[in-house]
């Protein structure tokens, strides 16, 4: 025995580790999380990082971190515990000790629950792990359960729990609110404990992502150094706390917010907490976003490896006043310019409360005679004839109390039982009690309704445009009150789940009064969401950079507005809107009329364009290269397809200052060895100085292009072939 293997028994001893003890890689392609266990003691976490092959390495390094996989509260009582409990007897302390393991396959993942079990209470919790072995993606999560006598209350319940082994450590994460969502944070851990959470109750992407990246020991960088992502799969309420010591070192704590959630679990009743999906790339920001783009369209998204269709939305061309007429033109006329596919957005339903203004109608989801007299029928007719697909908008969890609807259910909105609820949008909406297995139904009926009656619909967007007042549910019983911000989830999720399988083939958007819906809880069950209801061009610049950090472009809806921007009243040039909207999911938001004769020709090219680049777009790997943030007066991104072949490269000016410098515009991704040739594309004028020049990847990767991008709002795309 060596040396350091002398000295390692000696720190097995020091930990009262047995000989026995095992350790446990659990991998993907390129990383790897290292859990060690040994039977009757604490499981621990020893390494999480780029791929290992043997535990020597961590052992033989001393870098071993010791440091539990799911503290509980009770025994060690000065560390944040990832589990609190209050057992029927009173007793608040659990020791949970490593008892087996059970592993299994789903798909190509591999799944490893770890059962920790207590020696004087019949308490179980498993802590999982499911390693994919496609992408480098590690969802953990945990499931919780007891066989005492009475129920056992749980106060805290992480998702999982992450100890980091880096000090100096960087957080990045997404902040905003209605019109800003997205915005890019970033700063060091200090000693103490950082708390991100939501407290809406039914959508929780509008403030702040359930999503972060740690930077390790430097400054984030887009391209370069170790970096962990974690994003949480969960629509409702949540925490993530990021606990730094003196030492600087930081341990993870994420999953459901419990604020007023706690959760009287019954005996053999099983809680499952929603899975944390956590990365590593030694690759920087970049990288973590590239895995995660990569997890999301093979395993997480809706119909994530389908190319999606260029679509025009009624919101903001036509607000609430839709009619049979206006909305004829607007699909003749998207479809002259090429488009697939048109979404009727609100304004369509209600009868003896009709959806006049945004304060009736709610719940009553029957086409308005008055509007639309021929019906959805002939809607669907008129789509047919355009050769173009069509969509209609709900928002099904809510209610106005100007319904009929809410004259017949009054008990099932979310209320208390003594109080005037509180109202939110047009004074008069309420949110449905989606506890209730009744809402459940009803909402169900709805897309169910709809589809049965009209099977042509290939989109919904919906939509849910208020948070969770006057806490209380008349469905869930008086001990259980404190269920409700995770019932609800559960209900929402329950549902989509039945419009899934019932209606594989549907496509759906998730909107939560714009960004509000931007997480993983329910992006299985949609194929894209509403980054913003803000459609300034030079504002979703900020917003779609934000959100690609964890959401593929597939996933995000970028739409062409008007030339003054509805939201900021900025004037900004077709061409630019379009380039902006073209890096993700291209779609429109205005009255296609008002794009001037003159311009029509360009609009209608540039869809045909979007459609030759959207498979690299929409399923290509994303290179950040020049972040907004950065404040050098321009931005710049691009794809690549798998093969390497086929690249789009964006460039914007973002502020025009004079004497300001222009950085030299860095590819990455490329490969060093091929050519490849440059084309400008979605232009007005031709403009680069490169077009149709052949460069080597390993030349535009370390020197660049230099672009002659021209004054404010003037913006570049450039198809990069190999030759
Ligand atoms: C929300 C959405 C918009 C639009 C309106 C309709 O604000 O984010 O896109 O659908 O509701 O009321």
């Amino acid at each position: 025995m060596n040396k350091f293997k002398l000295l390692l028994s000696g720190v097995c001893l020091l930990f009262g580790l047995a000989a026995n003890a095992e350790n446990y890689l659990i991998s993907t392609p390129n990383t790897t999380l290292f859990v060690e266990g040994v039977k009757g003691k604490q499981l621990n976490i020893q390494y999480y990082g780029s791929r290992i092959e043997s535990a020597d390495e961590v052992y033989d390094s001393g870098t071993a971190l010791w440091q539990p996989a799911y503290p509980a509260f009770g025994l060690e009582c000065t560390r944040e515990p990832a589990i609190q409990v209050t057992h029927a007897d009173g007793n608040m302390s659990l020791d949970l000790l490593f008892n087996n393991v059970e592993k299994s396959t789903e798909g190509n993942a591999q799944v490893w629950k770890f059962v920790l079990s207590d020696p004087v209470y019949p308490f179980q919790v498993k802590v999982c792990y499911k390693a994919f072995q496609d992408v480098d993606v590690i969802e953990a999560w945990t499931e919780i359960s007891h066989s005492e006598k009475k129920p056992v209350t749980l106060y805290k319940f992480a998702s999982t729990y992450i100890p980091l082994r880096d000090n100096k450590n960087w957080l990045s994460h997404l902040h905003g609110t209605w019109t800003a969502e997205g915005y890019l944070f970033e700063e060091e851990l200090l000693p103490g404990i950082k708390v991100i959470k939501n407290k809406d109750g039914v959508r929780n992407g509008q403030d702040d992502n359930p999503s972060f990246m740690l930077s390790f020991g430097q400054a984030p960088s887009e391209n370069s150094g170790a970096v962990l992502g974690a994003t949480l799969a969960w629509s409702g309420n949540y925490s993530l706390k990021f606990d730094t010591n003196h030492s600087r070192k930081t341990s993870i704590i994420a999953g459901i917010n419990e604020d007023a959630s706690q959760y009287v679990l019954m005996p053999k009743e099983v809680f499952r907490t929603p899975e944390l999906a956590i990365t590593y790339s030694m690759e920087g920001k970049g990288g973590v976003s590239r895995n995660f783009h990569r997890w999301a369209r093979n395993h997480k998204l809706a119909h994530g490896t389908q190319l999606r269709d260029v679509l025009l939305n009624s919101w903001e061309g036509v607000y609430l006043n839709v009619n049979q007429e206006v909305m004829n033109d607007m699909m003749s006329d998207f479809s002259k310019l090429g488009g697939e596919l048109f979404v009727m957005d609100d304004g369509w339903f209600g009868n003896k409360y009709a959806r006049k203004t945004d304060s009736s109608g709610l719940g009553d989801w029957e086409v308005d005679v008055e509007k639309l007299p021929q019906g959805i029928g002939a809607l669907i007719a008129s789509a047919k004839n355009n050769n173009i697909k069509f969509g209609i908008w709900i928002e099904p969890e809510m209610v106005n109390s100007k319904s009929e609807l809410y004259e017949k259910h009054p008990d099932w909105i979310i209320c208390q039982n003594n109080r005037t609820p509180e109202m939110g949008r047009g004074g008069t909406q309420l949110v449905l009690d989606l506890s209730n297995p009744k809402v459940q139904d009803f909402v169900f009926g709805i897309v169910d309704d709809l589809m049965t009656k009209y099977p042509q619909i290939s989109y919904i967007k919906w939509d849910a445009n208020m948070n969770l007042h006057n806490y209380g549910s008349y469905y869930l019983p008086k001990d259980k009150q404190s269920h409700l911000y995770i019932d609800y989830h559960r209900g929402l999720i329950k549902v989509l789940q039945r419009i899934q399988a019932k209606y594989p083939n549907l496509a759906m958007q998730a909107c939560g009064g714009g960004g509000g819906r931007t997480n993983y809880g329910v992006l299985p069950y949609f194929d894209e969401f509403w980054a913003s209801d803000n459609t300034d061009a030079l504002q979703r610049i900020y917003i779609q950079w934000g959100v690609s950090h964890y959401y593929p472009a597939s996933a995000i809806a970028a739409h062409v507005s008007a030339e003054k921007n509805h939201q900021s009243g900025r004037i900004v040039p077709l061409k630019y809107r379009f380039d902006v909207a073209m890096s993700g999911r291209l779609g429109m938001e205005m009255q296609p009329k008002d794009i001037p004769d003159n311009e029509k020709d360009f609009a209608r090219k540039a869809f045909a364009t979007y459609k030759e680049i959207r498979p690299i777009v929409q399923l290509g790997d994303q290179y950040r290269l020049i972040s907004p943030y950065e404040r050098q007066g321009v931005a710049s991104l691009m794809y690549i397809s798998e093969d390497k072949k086929d690249a789009v490269f964006f460039a914007y000016r973002i502020e025009n200052l004079r004497c300001q410098l222009t950085p030299p515009f860095k590819m990455q991704g490329l490969d060093p060895n091929k050519k490849y040739k440059l084309e400008e594309i979605n232009y007005i004028d031709k403009k680069l100085n490169q077009h149709e020049k052949v460069i080597s990847g390993k030349y535009l990767m370390e020197q660049g292009v230099s672009l002659n991008l021209g004054d404010e709002y003037s913006s570049m795309i450039i198809r990069l072939k190999e030759i």
